[in-house]
């Protein structure tokens, strides 16, 4: 089995989790069940993020301890992950004792390296990106362009990380490994970026912010946020500069890192500058996502449009979180923003999950009692409907190692469609009812089986339908291994009474009392 470590952005938590922290956490979950069902030994860290000005500040309008809000807020994310199902194997928080200590051993190891170094310095700080901005980067108000706020001035004696010292090898590296920088097209954004880099500074005075770790050795300073942030990468796997655990050296580097575009520049490049400082790999792939906007707006709190995940399964009463995560993961094309609206989300899982799918298969399993009291009579030889199967499969596949999840998602739907179109073409009704009965048996066993197939290809996206579907099939097999052609065997297969929808359109009268149309 091979090793594949992917890891998510670990988020701040001086908020709630609204629908695009999850977007994220879908994103890589969706991948790791994938990898997971062809048989990768998958390890999946997701975390928080809890040190730094803004949860300092957050702290002290609610007049409580930061750890107090870190904690909140951290099982908040924690309980929002667990009603997605989101399986993770670890969730690190930067405040985890293992990790703090990690850390200053990391700075430590680079100031002894020489990469490290003390400066007087000025600068223009925001605490939305937390970290400092360049000018030439404001906007002509002189605003940050990501959280429209003016820099706070700020006159310090900091460290200072050689970040200029890596530049060349980082240029170096993103050209000679295409697959670096996903997808391709933010590769020419970092570049740019490292056209101007210049050295940064890796720590502030407690007298500015106390919430964070302590510089080793000089108990005035505090390790800046970015850099005891993307140590959680390897701290969480026991990674020590002087011993790295078993966990470490299997898993690292990572197989697919996922973060949002807005922090493409940390991850491509100062994480890749500290790697490179302390002798490791870097990750095989970063891959930035787009960004979820609601209704066509950014989310924020000024708007007062931000949604929580729990929102959207309260207010559809989704018995599972499978709509939700299948919607999420179909908004947006590759690599691109995404929209959420109610409207769009009821549109879009209703056409696919309701109609499309689930339909496809109650009606398929009706006729297998109706016609055969429920039994496959006969394993039919191979079919267009089965070729169309099994290139769904390897296209499912390139596209999911090419990361793209929503176009893999469209190939099973218009998989799907092809299965419906076969179902009204061939009319397997009509040939029961003429007599037909083995060509009808036929037409039903193709449409079960590509059913399975079905069921198992969405499996990531909807793990609790895709167990459904496999359950009226009779099928327990979820992995890529079982999907050959003709599994489904002949004999008793169901009867009426084990026949359930596996998802009812939201809104139905069915789904949920408040919801009867
Ligand atoms: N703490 C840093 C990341 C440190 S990683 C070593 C951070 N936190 S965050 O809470 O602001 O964002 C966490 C992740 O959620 C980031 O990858 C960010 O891009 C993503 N998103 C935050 N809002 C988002 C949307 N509206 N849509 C999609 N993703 C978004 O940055």
């Amino acid at each position: 089995m091979s090793k594949y470590y992917l890891t998510t952005a670990i988020d701040y938590v001086n908020g709630r989790p609204h629908i695009g922290h999850a977007y994220e956490k879908i994103m890589a979950d969706v991948i790791s069940r994938h990898y997971k069902q062809r048989n990768m030994d998958v390890y999946f860290l997701t975390g928080t993020d809890e040190h730094g000005i803004k949860i300092q500040k957050t702290a002290e309008k609610s007049q409580k301890l930061p750890i107090e809000i870190c904690d909140m807020n951290a099982n908040e994310f924690k309980k929002a992950w667990k009603l997605l199902d989101i399986d993770y194997d670890k969730l690190i928080r930067t405040t985890d004792a293992e990790h703090t200590q990690i850390v200053q051993k990391i700075f430590k190891k680079l100031m002894d390296n020489g990469d490290i170094y003390k400066h007087s310095y000025t600068g223009l700080y925001c605490s939305g990106c937390e970290s400092f901005l360049n000018p030439r980067d404001l906007t002509e108000d002189g605003l940050c362009p990501d959280h429209m706020v003016k820099p706070e001035e700020i006159q310090e004696e900091n460290y200072f990380f050689k970040l200029s010292k890596y530049k060349d090898r980082i240029v170096e590296h993103i050209k000679t490994h295409p697959e670096f920088i996903q997808p391709a097209f933010r590769a020419n954004e970092v570049l740019n970026q490292l056209e101007n880099i210049e050295d940064i500074s890796v720590s502030r005075s407690k007298e500015s912010v106390s919430w964070g770790i302590d510089v080793p050795g000089d108990d005035s300073q505090i390790i800046y946020v970015w850099i005891d942030a993307l140590s959680n990468y390897i701290t969480a796997l026991g990674y020590d500069p002087d011993s790295p655990s078993d966990l470490f050296k299997k898993n690292w580097p990572a197989d697919v890192q996922i973060i949002g575009k807005d922090i493409m520049k940390f991850h491509a490049i100062y994480w890749s500058a500290i790697l490179m400082a302390l002798g490791l790999e870097l990750p095989k792939t970063i891959l930035a996502h787009g960004w979820i906007t609601i209704d066509q707006a950014k989310m924020s709190k000024s708007i007062g449009n931000v949604i929580a995940p729990k929102d959207v399964i309260e207010e559809f009463e989704l018995q599972y979180p499978d709509a939700f995560r299948y919607f999420m993961m179909v908004t947006a094309p590759s690599g691109k923003d995404g929209n959420y609206s109610d409207l769009d989300f009821k549109e879009r899982v209703n056409a696919d999950l309701a109609n499309n799918i689930g339909n496809l298969l109650n009606r398929t399993l009706n006729m297998l009692v109706k016609y055969f009291d429920g039994e496959i009579k006969f394993v039919p030889k191979s079919s267009d409907i089965a070729n169309e199967a099994l290139k769904t499969v390897e296209s499912v596949k390139d596209k999911f190692d090419r990361f793209e999840l929503a176009e893999a998602a469209q190939d099973i739907v218009n998989f799907a469609n092809v299965v419906n179109k076969y179902v009204n073409d061939t009319a397997p009704w009509a040939l029961a009812k003429d007599g037909k009965l083995d060509e009808c048996s036929e037409v039903l066993y193709n449409v079960l089986e590509s059913m399975r197939f079905i069921g198992i290809l969405l499996l990531p996206y909807c793990p609790n339908i895709s167990r459904d579907i496999l359950s009226q099939l009779s099928f327990s097999e979820s992995g890529y291994d079982s999907l050959n052609w003709g599994l489904i065997p002949v004999g008793r297969l169901t009867e009426k009474e084990k026949i359930k929808p596996v998802f009812l359109r939201v809104d139905s009268e069915f789904a949920g009392d408040k919801k009867k149309s």
